[in-house]
């Protein structure tokens, strides 16, 4: 019989690639969003579920109402916890990122509590403040948790309905802008979905997992990877930058055999996806 699995933020990026990937495996997806009949947040999933060979039902449920993933959770095996606000301009930091973070990862995990001779495991997506709640609720239930805990994520988009995201809105800046900034490590979006599936499927996988690349990017790698892939465009010439060596992800790749996907992979996908998607649109270079 096919496994049931609850992925909470399905309309988001990762939430989206999530799906998909569990939709490909044949899993019976319980996929909650904000707004089930909001067409164009929901129609890249839909049109997945039509190409693939798993099942999606959709489900109402806000972070912040209790009781609200009750009835998305009812029968699946597998849990996972990836809504919650992403993105830097907010107007209230308490009220749109800390209490939705905090609240909704307590009120996910109330809902695996009263279900939980069904789950097998939750699997949430951290943040730092999610984090802590999730273990604290863990303990006094005695459920069966592992936290995923992904650097920054880029790699293709699935939907248009991403465009207010850090990750969707760095790559769109790369793309369109005069200046490229920063040096995050980054991590490819695949293989954050695909971590959660192997954490929560994999008997022996417990704790943490740092799921990164192990050096940051650089503007100069990301303006020559871009430049090179798309001659016709105007890239921003990014400065070389020290990056040394930050991150020890060996965990995930011992203990869930994950194997990450090139930067230059993660940069062209992104790029080509947010171009056919049309949220982003460079300018042509100019003729010499
Ligand atoms: N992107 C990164 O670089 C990165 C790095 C580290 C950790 N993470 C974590 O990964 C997770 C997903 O990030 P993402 O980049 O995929 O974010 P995203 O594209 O902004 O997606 C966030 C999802 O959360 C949902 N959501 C937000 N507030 C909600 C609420 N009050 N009730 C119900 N759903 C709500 C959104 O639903 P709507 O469609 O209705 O808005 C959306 O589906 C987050 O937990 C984030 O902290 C992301």
């Amino acid at each position: 019989m096919a496994s049931s699995a609850l992925v909470t933020g399905a309309t988001g990026y990762l939430g989206s690639e999530l799906v998909k990937q569990l939709l490909q495996k044949g899993f019976i997806v319980h996929a909650t969003v904000r707004g089930p009949h909001n067409t164009q947040a929901v129609q890249h999933l839909t049109n997945l579920a039509d190409a693939l060979p798993g099942t999606l039902k959709l489900f109402k449920a806000d972070l912040l109402h209790p009781n609200a993933f009750d009835e998305s959770i009812k029968g699946c095996q597998y849990v996972f916890h990836t809504a919650s606000p992403f993105f830097i301009e907010v107007e209230d930091p308490q009220r749109d990122l800390i209490d939705p973070a905090v609240k909704g990862t307590s009120n996910v995990l109330s809902s695996v509590a009263k279900h939980k001779t069904l789950v097998k495991r939750t699997i949430v997506t951290s943040s730092v403040a999610a984090e802590r709640e999730a273990w604290k609720i863990a303990k006094e239930h005695d459920l069966d948790l592992v936290t995923i805990l992904p650097n920054f994520i880029l790699g293709p988009a699935l939907s248009r309905h991403d465009t207010k995201g850090l990750s969707v809105g760095f790559m769109k800046a790369c793309l369109e802008s005069d200046t490229i900034a920063g040096t995050p490590v980054i991590v490819d979006v695949r293989d954050v979905a695909k971590a959660h599936i192997l954490a929560a499927t994999l008997p022996q996988a417990e704790g943490r997992y740092i799921i990164s690349n192990r050096k940051p990017i650089t503007p100069r790698l990301v303006s020559d990877v871009l430049q090179a892939r798309f001659p016709h465009l105007q890239i921003p010439t990014g400065k070389q930058e020290d990056a040394p060596e930050k991150i020890d992800n060996s965990k995930a790749t011992t203990e869930l055999g994950l194997q990450l996907t090139t930067v230059n992979e993660t940069l062209v996908d992104m790029a080509v996806t947010l171009m056919q998607l049309g949220i982003a649109v460079p300018r042509p270079k100019p003729m010499t």
